[in-house]
């Protein structure tokens, strides 16, 4: 085990999902704890999908406390802090965040996160980062890139460690001034803010105009003058 500030950091050459193997060290409350590897061989994605696990790719599962009403803001301090630290590493890069998980360089994916529960009030957030490597994917449904490809050479634990500190400073607003101003810097970033989506949730898919989030992190889509709040699903840019 080694410090990166106050996480406790295990780095392990093979795991299946860095998600299960970090919940193994959820045993003490109010702890930080991060699990990476080298090579992930059955990462998993959201809705069921899987995770590509390439090599040179940074594979990170952070478990950290937080309270159950909260949860949906969390993301926002997630992608927040990718963005910063994608402009830390690479400040010429176009770095946008997409609703509600990603992550976009130059329009493409290049990351991706997966949150789930662990034990007690732990949360555990798994984040795949594309350093050197991206997914060719046959039927496209969003394209990817890597770091690499966009012009920054970097590697997985320079990657890491300018994330937890980022994450740690989005962390610190979050818990002292509350949502709003993460939600303001995230809006900032956010890519095709006030124009057309459609959304395709579990059952049904809607179209309308992107006009922001609410206070709980919950997509606002104006569909003729009526504003619906969408809480989860997929969104392609009309
Ligand atoms: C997605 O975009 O579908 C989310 C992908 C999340 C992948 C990361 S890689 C590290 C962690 N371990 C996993 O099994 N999944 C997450």
């Amino acid at each position: 085990m080694e410090k990166i500030a106050d996480w406790q950091w295990y780095d392990f050459e093979e795991v299946g999902s860095t998600n299960d193997t970090v919940k193994n060290f959820c045993t003490e409350a109010g702890k930080k704890i991060v699990v990476t590897a080298q090579s992930q061989n059955n990462g998993r994605g959201r809705r069921g999908r899987s995770w590509v696990g390439l090599e040179g790719n940074l594979f990170m599962s952070m478990a950290l406390e937080v309270p159950l009403h909260e949860l949906g803001q969390v993301i926002f301090v997630v992608t927040l802090a990718m963005l910063n630290s994608i402009k830390k590493l690479a400040p010429q890069l176009d770095v946008k965040l997409k609703w509600p998980n990603d992550v976009l360089v130059n329009g493409c994916k290049i990351s991706g996160i997966l949150l789930e529960k662990a034990s007690g009030d732990y949360l555990v957030i798994g984040i795949g980062v594309n350093i050197a490597a991206y997914p060719e994917i046959k039927d496209i449904v969003y394209k990817t890139t890597s770091l690499r490809q966009a012009g920054c050479e970097t590697d997985r634990i320079t990657f890491l460690k300018t994330y937890l500190w980022e994450f740690d400073d989005c962390l610190a607003v979050w818990r002292q001034e509350g949502f709003p101003p993460v939600r303001e810097q995230w809006l900032s970033a956010a890519a095709h803010l006030g124009g057309k989506i459609r959304v395709n949730g579990e059952k049904e898919s809607k179209e309308g105009i992107f006009e922001g989030v609410d206070n709980n992190g919950m997509l606002l889509l104006n569909r003729n003058g009526n504003v619906e709040k969408i809480y989860a699903g997929d969104i392609f840019y009309l």
